[in-house]
């Protein structure tokens, strides 16, 4: 079916409004022939100079804006917030919502047809897809791509990951300011997102796993010539898209969210995309919660042998196929009938792409694990789920009992970790609390908390973790996160003291405090009242409205509404 354009009604009229539209179109240099009953193609731009992974997406847009031309659209780029994951304190996460709604707000409000959405660093492509999910134009991805491979003296690196582990031997004085200078330069080499598979590779891989992008737009490096082709052939789409659709709606619909939610296991990616992809399926009405990711998780074996679970970048992941190897070969396990972006079904598309023998992306009969390495944990501590990803974790310490030594906030945690004369034994339980969505505030990635100093000296790599924060996609160990309801809230992670008893049983799938209801009943009321973080602004809007880790974390008036 053709659908009339949407920017006929701004244009084309014969009232005063449509007349004076049209000249400040002509005030550009712009004729008739060049514009006049054209789609109206937006480009929402993500570029910005507080945001380096992203900075590059301005060459990006000049591709889309050729495949718009050439395709016989009219490309309008505009400009949204930007996220950079490395510089916004105290999280970016506590601003993902905020531009959530510019993108909503801008799509709906100006005479768009269709939209291309460019987006990268960490929470730039969910709040993309958020506010397209609300504003249902049709839309289509283009992800920014990753950085190319860091290298440093003969050995490859990936951002986050190796930067952490660099990080400790320098804490450790095994490296010194001088070798943190020269890696400082090695590990970033070039335009793009982290280059292993954190949250800004997880949701461009989730993305065209869901459909939202085009066949092979999740992996090609920043700076691939192959990104700017898929830029431009994003532009000449959405073109099409702007008179026969598929919608957002269209497009993410339940069995793309299977099909997202198989990709992010088998990939053993990121936990924050299970937060996004929650937040994105309430947008659209879609009835999603942790115990879809646990029954897909136990069923998608992880086939990706990249960073920070394996050996490979993004890069590699490219060279090998990228998203399109990784999802033929999970074809038997996915909703092949979902439709994509590119206007048929997910197995259509598929069926063009000639996978070739590599080892970066495993077959299923091959696979490194059984399943995807991202298990819902619950128990007294965290009544509404918590998440640990195991295939970044160390096996021994998936089933343990430990005592808790908790911090209450990031400072306490950062001075005491730092501090060699601090005592902690291999088998304590480090807790941090105080670090959710209200706690914070924003759901900060603070939850790989750092190994403490006395522990690295005596050569241990990995202890039980556990808090109501996030961690970075590029993080590792064992690590339980999310815990819902959150400290800050009243949550049962705010009764735990120093010296208890906290047993880990993630075969069993539970985390669980060894107190009584009534003990940690008694613990919680006795605590003293909390004081917000902010009391005016969009902080203020954002502790009244945001919802806790287990639903996304979106505002509550943000939620698909059947109008
Ligand atoms: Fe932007 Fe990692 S800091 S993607």
């Amino acid at each position: 079916m053709v659908r009339k354009l949407r920017s006929l009604s701004w244009f084309d009229s014969r009232e005063y409004y449509s007349f004076a539209r049209r000249s400040t179109l002509r005030a550009q240099g712009l004729t008739r022939a060049a514009t006049e009953g054209k789609p109206v193609i937006g480009i929402c731009n993500t570029a910005s100079d507080l945001n380096p992974c992203n900075r590059h997406l301005t060459q990006v847009s000049e591709a889309v804006k050729r495949g718009v031309w050439a395709a016989g659209g009219f490309p309008c780029e505009f400009p949204v917030i930007s996220l950079g994951e490395m510089f916004l304190k105290p999280s970016a996460m506590l601003y993902r919502n905020l531009m959530s709604m510019d993108v909503e707000e801008m799509i709906r409000a100006n005479p768009l047809d269709a939209v291309v959405l460019l987006g990268g660093c960490d929470k730039t492509i969910p709040a993309l897809l958020m506010g397209a999910a609300s504003a249902n134009v049709p839309a289509i991805v283009v992800p920014g791509g990753p950085m190319l491979s860091g290298t440093f003296r003969g050995k490859t690196l990936g951002s986050g990951t190796d930067g952490r582990k660099h990080f400790d031997l320098f804490r450790s004085g095994k490296l010194t300011d001088d070798d943190m200078e020269e890696l400082e330069c090695s590990i970033a080499r070039s335009s793009g997102s982290c280059m292993v598979m954190g949250t800004a590779s997880s949701m461009a891989l989730v993305t065209e796993a869901l459909g939202m992008s085009l066949p092979g737009a999740a992996a090609w490096p920043a700076v691939d010539a192959r990104r700017y082709a898929i830029a431009e052939q994003s532009g000449t789409r959405a073109v099409a898209m702007a008179t026969h659709g598929p919608t957002p709606r269209e497009v993410m619909t339940r069995p793309a969210f299977h099909n997202a939610i198989t990709a992010l296991m088998a990939a053993g990616a990121s936990t924050n995309a299970v937060v996004h992809l929650l937040a994105i399926a309430g947008r659209l009405g879609i009835s999603l919660s942790l115990d879809d990711f646990e029954a897909i998780s136990s069923k998608s074996p992880l086939l990706l042998d990249l960073k920070p679970h394996g050996q490979y970048l993004m890069e590699d992941f490219a060279y090998a196929g990228g998203a399109e190897t990784l999802l033929q070969n999970l074809l038997p396990l996915l909703e092949g009938d979902a439709i994509t972006v590119s206007g048929t079904t997910l197995q259509a598309q598929l069926a063009t792409h000639n996978a070739h023998e590599q080892s970066v992306i495993r077959s299923i009969p091959n696979a490194l694990d059984s399943d995807g390495g991202i298990k819902v944990l619950r128990g007294n501590l965290s009544p509404n789920g918590a998440l640990i990803k195991t295939s970044a974790a160390s096996a021994h310490l998936l089933t343990s009992r430990g005592r808790a030594i908790v911090f209450e906030s990031k400072d306490e945690m950062l001075e005491k970790v730092n501090d060699e004369s601090f005592h902690v034994e291999e088998d304590n339980v480090l807790v941090l609390r105080n670090a959710g969505p209200h706690g914070g505030p924003g759901f900060p990635e603070w939850g790989q908390i750092p190994l403490p100093k006395s522990l690295m000296l005596r050569g241990i790599s990995d202890v039980v973790r556990i808090s109501d924060a996030r961690m970075s996609g590029t993080s590792y160990g064992t690590v339980v996160l999310h815990i819902s309801p959150e400290a800050a809230i009243g949550g049962p992670l705010g009764a735990v003291q120093n010296g208890d008893w906290i047993e880990l049983n993630v075969p069993n799938r539970t985390i669980q405090l060894d107190l009584s209801p009534a003990t940690i009943e008694a613990r919680l009321a006795a605590l003293p009242p909390r004081k917000p973080h902010y009391d005016r602004g969009y902080g203020s809007l954002f502790l009244q409205h945001v919802e806790q880790a287990h639903l996304g974390c979106d505002f509550d008036f943000l939620k698909y509404k059947d109008q």
